[in-house]
């Protein structure tokens, strides 16, 4: 079974977690990746940002989105009127998972699986309690199963104000990250998946529209 929980600390605020969660070894994604990439920002923010896990860029640098996804989801929530310097920026998976390309030494981004993200939880649900935030945004279907429960889908649940608690409330026996604390979510593209895309300018559209909502919310 694989868990993080033995790695959390009983005590201690956001940095004693951070520290603590360099040293996790609750699923097999320590092993190949540089380093865990824990979330990073405002410690207080009213808005947090949920990926799927670091990419390469994050890998190295050991913070969340300074990769190219990162820069369009920067992009993104100014034109949406949201603060990036105000906001705290996480991901559902604190590991790089990866294959390497046949030839040279390209890494290439593998989805992590539903164990590695369950068991990856325990850091995320902590850092849902700690900073608190009013409104958390889940990018993507990995953050959205993480948030809100595995029958999470992006294309039904995008865009809209999802009570937070709603996540608990699912009945199916593995409930999300959700806490106490009454907030939202809302969910939206993933902006790596955007960048992956041919034509990039509906889905970025719809990525800005998602961030607009998790803005009203806050104003
Ligand atoms: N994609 C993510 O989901 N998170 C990051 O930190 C970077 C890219
Ligand atoms: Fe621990 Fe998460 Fe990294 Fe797995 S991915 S080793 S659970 S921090």
């Amino acid at each position: 079974q694989y868990d993080a929980t033995p790695y959390l600390p009983r005590r201690g605020g956001l940095a004693a977690h951070r520290r603590a969660a360099t040293d996790c070894q609750g699923c097999p994604l320590y092993q190949d990746a540089t380093g865990t990439v824990f979330g990073a920002g405002n410690p207080s923010a009213r808005l947090m940002l949920v990926g799927e896990q670091p990419g390469d860029q994050e890998d190295r640098q050991g913070k969340p989105f300074v990769g190219p996804a990162g820069g369009l989801l920067r992009k993104a929530l100014r034109e949406a009127g949201l603060d990036e310097d105000q906001a705290y920026f996480t991901n559902a998976v604190k590991h790089f998972k990866f294959t390497v390309a046949a030839r040279g030494k390209r890494r290439i981004h593998k989805p992590p699986s539903l164990r590695e993200m369950t068991a990856c939880r325990p850091w995320l649900a902590a850092e849902l309690r700690l900073v608190d935030p009013e409104v958390v945004v889940a990018l993507g279907a990995t953050a959205g199963k993480a948030l809100l429960g595995p029958s999470f889908r992006v294309t039904k649940d995008r865009g809209a104000l999802i009570p937070l608690a709603e996540g608990r409330a699912q009945g199916d026996g593995t409930r999300g990250a959700a806490y106490d604390g009454a907030g939202f979510v809302v969910a939206t593209l993933h902006p790596a998946a955007i960048l992956r895309a041919e034509d990039r300018e509906t889905p970025y559209a719809g990525l800005v529209s998602d961030l607009r909502v998790a803005a009203g919310a806050l104003a």
